[in-house]
């Protein structure tokens, strides 16, 4: 009954007052104290070793860590591959802790509730955003969204880390991690009253002996009081602490959090830290537990997760080109079957020139080859709707997803060019075009009406293939060999850009890039109509376009793609192709290797005692500065030189610059985003014990600026059949006019929005998104909703994009409101403010 009170008050104060954003663990490395990051990687190293050592026992082999090591995801890997030599990918193993860290530091750039940091002892929400983010996680990856639960992952994270700084926890003594927080059955017992006192002014500086012996004895749990701008709080209790903090300069002085080593409790941050480390891996054990080791592993990014999608275009009687590609795609699935690179899911989308769809999503591969062949066809012979059925595809399949579209038509829908571009940029997705030649393979039909593309026709093609990374594949009946042995060099594991360039109109030009030791298989593709290159090696041997298999790869030609696999002797150090071309060509540097780069915008909030930070779901603004974070996988530590923005279709280059906060972690300062689109490249040094060497790598999804701003109400909660309404804003100081609005959402919920909004001399509109959850949907499922909004002409475009959790609305309290308590008046201010 008392401790409600505290809930009541606190809820009411969160009602009324915004409170800015509380401190906690720190988001960069600044001395030896421990970061989030650090303390999430550290628990998704130890656990891994547990999962690979229980493997191993039960499997009946050994499991041996080097004695001494550090635990990094290097040697992590290496005393797993023997419990899962076949599932083992370093680079999502990192990458899936990136992305948990990216949204474990996002929690502290919103203005948020004291819940999310367990401040002023508000024990019952902070345990109720852990346990519901809980369910989030596990509903997320039964549905196979794993980056989506990652990203759930990372905020329950942070919160359940913070309960170990801020709380008295450590100083009660505990020797193990608080796991009520995990648990929502247990009751939340011997929590200090409102009006219990908990703390003593700190001695001048020293704040050691602050926390009042009665509640020690007791073993009451507190936490600190933190605001940044008033200094109240209730009599005798104990404050955060810090400059930032101002309850902590009124009676009782001080604090009691462990953020770092020089906080008032920092000679116990070590110790939270590591209960954090182990209250972590408790809440990773409870999720393997509920969900079973693969899942886990998936979750973890230790096992494949590459969804395979196609996008076939069923107008034109399936004609034996049809029926040819599907061959090929029916090929690369068999040949994928059971080994490390079989996908996990795989889409499949049909559109012919009325109409496109339904998706159909499966991860069985049988029964996915029965779906591709028992697609019908219509017999028309007119344009289809081939970037509708695409925007679906990007829409609906989680990101990065291997897309390929097989078409012999033009589109068109065409008025959805930069609103797909926009979608691949978002979703990091791959998109490679098969085109037919469909005259001659369909020689006994009516020439005159078939359905053949015009050089202009393909360049849209060409140009969605190039700004995802993907490639534009000519595809007849005589060279679908050759076809499918470059699809299957384009889907491979651990494949990274070394280095793209297009240029339209053409421009002859001497490229140069460097080779580093870790890549193999490296393949160059370039794209053009007979474009002449001449290719150096480090070593000065040259080879031409004509010479098709000696001295230093072999050349493989698909209609106007030229595809050279280079020799795997001598590859590393600095080699240049010089390119002439009488049309526009493309050129990309591939190979395969664990040494990634990880690119994400992001936003920084200026805070007293250290900047936050987190991801950004919108394009930069043209003209102002910008923030990226860059990540490097698949080592230890890394030196890197140069970031570079390089124009995707020239030779200009922003340089940015970097600033570490970890020894594979980046941030990259832009002064101006250009109005050119762009790619990021990054070049840097690889040290391995005695051999240093050089290596770049470059973003494979090309980036764009906009002059538009488009922001929403922010939101993330949704209820099962209560529509939702968000209200967004669009501005811009450039085009007034009438902009087009679309919203779409990755889950197919029904989605109303304005069709236009216009934009008046003043700049800005404002427009809301309604957003339905059918009644049936379950608690726990996430929807990623985005806005998007289009200049008059298609000048410009930008968008936002949301996650939004479907929670019933009881839920939200289900932790604690129990009958009794129902009872109670202040129940019924709780659900005057929360409820209703
Ligand atoms: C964390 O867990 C390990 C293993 O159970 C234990 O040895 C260690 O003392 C724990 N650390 C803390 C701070 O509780
Ligand atoms: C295309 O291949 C099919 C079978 O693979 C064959 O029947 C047909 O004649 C070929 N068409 C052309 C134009 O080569
Ligand atoms: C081709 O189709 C058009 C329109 O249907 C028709 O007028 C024409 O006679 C056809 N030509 C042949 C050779 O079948
Ligand atoms: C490219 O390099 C070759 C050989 O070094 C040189 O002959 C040629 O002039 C260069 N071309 C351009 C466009 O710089
Ligand atoms: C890549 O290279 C390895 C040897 O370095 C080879 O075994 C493998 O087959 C190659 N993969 C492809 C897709 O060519
Ligand atoms: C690879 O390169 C080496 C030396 O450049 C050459 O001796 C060898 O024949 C080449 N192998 C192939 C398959 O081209
Ligand atoms: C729009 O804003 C950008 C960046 O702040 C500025 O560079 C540009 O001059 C502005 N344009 C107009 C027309 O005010
Ligand atoms: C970025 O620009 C804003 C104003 O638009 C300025 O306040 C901020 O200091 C700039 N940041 C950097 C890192 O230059
Ligand atoms: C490479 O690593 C070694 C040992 O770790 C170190 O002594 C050396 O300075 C490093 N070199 C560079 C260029 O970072
Ligand atoms: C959702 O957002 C609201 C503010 O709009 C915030 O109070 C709440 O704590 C957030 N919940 C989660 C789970 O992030
Ligand atoms: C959304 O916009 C409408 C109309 O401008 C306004 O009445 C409403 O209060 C706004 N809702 C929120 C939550 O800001
Ligand atoms: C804005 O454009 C849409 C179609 O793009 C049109 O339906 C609408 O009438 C236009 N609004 C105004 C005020 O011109």
């Amino acid at each position: 009954m008392v401790s409600l009170v505290v809930v009541a008050v606190f809820l009411l104060q969160g009602t009324l007052f915004q409170l800015p954003q509380a401190e906690a663990f720190k988001i960069f490395p600044t001395d030896d104290s421990l970061t989030h990051q650090q303390i999430t990687e550290a628990a998704f190293l130890r656990k891994m070793v547990e999962v690979c050592r229980d493997v191993a026992t039960s499997q009946g082999n050994g499991f041996t860590l080097p004695i001494n090591s550090k635990l990094t995801a290097t040697t992590v890997q290496k005393a797993c591959s023997n419990s899962y030599a076949s599932l083992l990918q370093l680079s999502t193993f990192n990458l899936a802790i990136i992305q948990t860290a990216l949204s474990n530091a996002a929690v502290d750039r919103k203005v948020f509730s004291t819940a999310h940091h367990f401040d002023d002892e508000d024990f019952k929400n902070g345990r109720d955003l852990i346990t519901k983010g809980i369910v989030a996680v596990k509903v997320s990856i039964k549905k196979g969204n794993y980056l989506s639960a990652r990203t759930s992952l990372g905020i329950v994270c942070h919160t359940l880390q913070d309960f170990y700084s801020h709380s008295n926890w450590v100083e009660l003594g505990s020797n193990a991690p608080f796991s009520t927080l995990i648990k929502p059955e247990l009751p939340l017992n011997n929590l200090a009253s409102r009006d219990t006192k908990t703390c003593k002014s700190c001695v001048g500086k020293d704040c050691s002996d602050n926390i009042l012996p009665e509640v020690l004895q007791q073993k009451l749990l507190t936490s600190g009081y933190f605001h940044p701008i008033f200094p109240d709080k209730p009599a005798g209790k104990c404050s955060h602490g810090s400059a930032l903090d101002q309850t902590s300069s009124k009676e009782p002085t001080g604090g009691i959090n462990k953020d770092d080593i020089s906080s008032d409790h920092g000679f116990l941050h070590k110790r939270a830290a590591e209960m954090a480390i182990n209250a972590t891996m408790e809440l990773l054990e409870d999720i393997r537990l509920a969900t079973g080791d693969q899942a886990f592993l998936r979750l973890m990014g230790l096992s494949q997760t590459s969804v395979l999608a196609f996008v076939i275009d069923t107008t034109g009687s399936l004609s034996n080109y049809i029926a040819e590609a599907t061959r090929v795609f029916i090929s690369i699935i068999d040949s994928r079957r059971g080994t490390s690179e079989e996908p996990s899911e795989y889409i499949l989308v049909p559109f012919n020139d009325q109409d496109f769809g339904p998706l159909i999503r499966t991860g069985d591969a049988d029964r996915f080859k029965e779906q591709i062949n028992s697609l019908s066809a219509s017999d028309s012979l007119n344009p289809g709707m081939c970037l509708s059925g695409l925007m679906l595809t990007l829409t609906r399949a989680p990101p990065s997803s291997d897309i390929f579209v097989l078409t012999d038509a033009s589109a068109k829908d065409t008025e959805l060019k930069s609103s797909v571009e926009a979608m691949i940029e978002s979703t990091k997705s791959t998109v490679t075009f098969l085109l037919t030649n469909s005259i001659s393979t369909r020689s006994q039909q009516n020439v005159s009406l078939s359905r053949s593309l015009s050089q202009s026709e393909i360049q849209l093609y060409r140009d969605l293939a190039r700004v995802s990374g993907g490639q534009t594949i000519e595809f007849t009946n005589t060279t679908s060999s050759q076809a499918t042995a470059v699809i299957t060099g384009l889907i491979s594991a651990d494949l990274v850009t070394v280095l793209q360039a297009a240029r339209n109109p053409p421009k002859a030009e001497n490229f140069s890039f460097v080779l580093d030791p870790t890549l193999s298989n490296v393949t160059v593709y370039i794209t053009g109509d007979s474009p002449v290159f001449t290719l150096y090696s480090p070593t000065g041997i040259t080879q031409s376009h004509s010479q098709t298999d000696l001295p230093l790869g072999s050349i493989l030609t698909v209609g106007n793609l030229k595809r050279v696999k280079l020799n795997s002797t001598g590859q590393t150090g600095e080699w240049k192709i010089s390119i002439d071309s009488t049309s526009s060509y493309n050129m990309r540097v591939t190979g395969q290797s664990s040494v990634d780069v990880l690119f994400y915008f992001v936003e920084i909030v200026e805070g007293g005692h250290g900047d936050s930070w987190g991801q950004r779901f919108t394009r930069p603004f043209i003209g102002r500065n910008a923030t990226f974070y860059v990540s490097v996988t698949g080592r230890d530590s890394v030196t890197v030189t140069d970031v570079l923005l390089v124009e995707a279709s020239g030779s200009d280059v922003v340089r940015g610059t970097i600033k570490a906060v970890g020894a594979t972690d980046f941030l990259v300062n832009i002064d101006r985003i250009p109005e050119w689109p762009f790619v990021v490249q990054l070049k840097g040094l690889l040290n391995d014990s005695s051999l240093v060497s050089q290596f770049q790598r470059q973003s494979p999804t090309q980036h764009k600026g906009s002059r538009i701003t488009v922001m929403a109400q922010s939101q993330n909660i949704t209820q099962p059949g209560v529509p939702l309404s968000l209200n967004f804003t669009v501005a811009t100081n450039t085009t007034s006019g009438n902009y087009t609005i679309r919203a779409r959402n990755d889950q197919g919920f029904s989605v109303s929005f304005p069709s236009s909004l216009i934009l008046g001399t003043e700049g800005s509109a404002q427009g809301s998104v309604t957003l339905t959850a059918p009644s049936d949907t379950e608690s726990g499922t996430d929807v990623t909703l985005t806005i998007e909004a289009e200049a008059p002409g298609s000048t410009d475009l930008n968008y936002v994009t949301l996650q939004l959790t479907v929670s019933t609305a009881n839920a939200i309290f289900s932790g604690y409101h129990s009958l009794s308590l129902c009872l109670s008046f202040f129940f019924f201010i709780v659900c005057h403010f929360v409820c209703f």
